[in-house]
């Protein structure tokens, strides 16, 4: 039998990330960040210089990566190639590259499969933007996460500034902005909540309480 799998979708700064590892930690399920795939191989290209546009050789990167993710306190580390290369990924300025990336066909192929190895036993929390609708659409539970604009740019904000990361407020709105709305009017897997998927907007919610409801959830659909 299929491992139970919870999806969690929405733009960012819905508080996706620290929802998926609270769900994780509440469950002892394994953890997709799927959204550091298509980080790492924005910076894989950058790294390597191949153009952001260039299909055929991002979808050999993507194919190619060797990559570990470790579940720490409140992040997911990414490793590639064996050196440590969270922080190098998680600034707007990468967002903005993965959306780039994420936007091309022959990239998501690649990952698809990838993405869908994570399924094991016990089960499995998988974060991003095309969980419900593409990777696992047959998953016992969907949430998608929204919240206003403002209050996501500010969340990304304090998480930003609490890794070190310089920011400027009004700028990360406007790159936050420009990456959601590339995320949903791209033609391959649009960012958009499947049709069997729980709504859930978290502008006045705290993490504590957007946790509870999922738990909830999860426990009236038998999964915990
Ligand atoms: O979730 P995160 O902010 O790390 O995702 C970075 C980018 O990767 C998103 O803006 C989106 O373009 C892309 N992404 C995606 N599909 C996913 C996860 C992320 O297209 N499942």
């Amino acid at each position: 039998m299929r491992p139970p799998t919870i999806t969690i979708d929405g733009p960012s700064g819905t508080g996706k990330g620290t929802l998926a590892i609270r769900l994780v930690r509440a469950t002892g399920w394994h953890l997709l960040d799927s959204g550091a795939l298509y980080r790492v191989v924005a910076y894989a290209a950058q790294q390597q210089g191949v153009s952001l546009d260039s299909a055929a050789d991002l979808a050999r990167i993507a194919t190619g990566l060797a990559l570990e993710f470790q579940v720490a306190e409140e992040a997911v580390e990414v490793w590639l190639n064996g050196m440590e290369i969270s922080t190098d990924i998680r600034s707007e300025t990468a967002g903005s590259a993965a959306s780039q990336v994420a936007a091309i066909a022959a990239v998501r192929d690649a990952l698809l499969a990838r993405q869908r190895e994570f399924l094991r036993a016990p089960g499995l929390v998988a974060d991003g933007r095309d969980m419900g609708t593409v990777v696992f659409p047959t998953a016992e539970l969907k949430i998608f996460l929204t919240a206003s604009p403002f209050i996501r740019a500010e969340r990304r904000y304090k998480q930003l500034k609490q890794k070190g990361i310089d920011v400027n407020l009004a700028r990360l709105s406007e790159d936050i902005a420009a990456r959601d709305r590339r995320d949903e009017e791209r033609e391959v897997s649009p960012l958009q909540p499947a049709s069997d998927a729980i709504i859930l907007d978290t502008s006045a919610l705290d993490i504590d309480a957007v946790e509870e409801s999922v738990i909830a959830l999860a426990q009236e659909r038998g999964l915990r």
